[in-house]
């Protein structure tokens, strides 16, 4: 797998990163959704970087040229409810894009012991040689995306994988390099050390999707 750790360079992501961070400022919630989605457009730009082109003659009111147009084969799969921001973020960049939905909730809320995905609900569109780009905010144990991967398999085999994250852990980077295709890309703002005993990433931010919508 390819990964594209992104805060490693200085750039306005960091800023967004620290605000949602911030236990002060994150209590803003649409402050929260909009760093997010700010997030996800920067994430998708970078991403845009290593799609396929295709050239096309365009007129403008003075000449012509060639220009660049991104091949628009791309289907944007979000993880409900943390993922909906991060979503959104990717489709400003890749407007004409295709949009699955996975509702996916980790077991231990109702075992402790077990962090088993359970994945309830789900809406797809072939995936059979299109460019998938799954998105979920906080990679903790990588369990959530290789699950997800999983439930996606019978509409079909993408030509390429894009995984987005805005936070991960190094355990689930590791987890889902071991469980893709060599050829496929993470692209991720922040890797974190840590998971605690809950398997919330540490220092993190806390929970993304209580944090999105102002739930507790
Ligand atoms: N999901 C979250 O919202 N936060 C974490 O730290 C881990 C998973």
């Amino acid at each position: 797998m390819h990964i594209h750790h992104l805060s490693e360079t200085p750039s306005i992501l960091n800023t967004f990163l620290a605000e949602i961070r911030d236990e002060v400022i994150q209590k803003d919630s649409m402050r929260f959704r909009r760093n997010i989605e700010r997030i996800g457009e920067i994430l998708g730009y970078e991403l845009s970087k290593s799609l396929q082109y295709n050239s096309k003659k365009i007129t403008t009111p003075l000449d012509n040229l060639q220009a660049q147009l991104h091949q628009k084969d791309i289907v944007l799969c979000s993880i409900l409810r943390a993922g909906v921001p991060l979503h959104n973020g990717l489709l400003n960049y890749f407007d004409t894009a295709e949009n699955a939905f996975i509702s996916a909730y980790r077991q231990h809320k109702e075992n402790p012991e077990s962090f088993d995905i359970v994945v309830e609900y789900l809406a797809c569109p072939s995936l059979e040689n299109k460019t998938l780009i799954l998105a979920d905010p906080m990679l903790a144990t990588g369990q959530s995306m290789v699950a997800t991967f999983e439930a996606l398999k019978p509409f079909g085999t993408p030509k390429e994988i894009h995984l987005v994250s805005v936070i991960g852990a190094q355990k689930g980077v590791d987890f889902v390099s071991e469980n893709f295709d060599t050829d496929s890309h993470l692209w991720i703002a922040a890797i974190d050390q840590k998971l605690n005993e809950k398997g919330y990433i540490v220092p993190g931010l806390g929970d993304a999707g209580d944090l999105a919508f102002g739930t507790k």
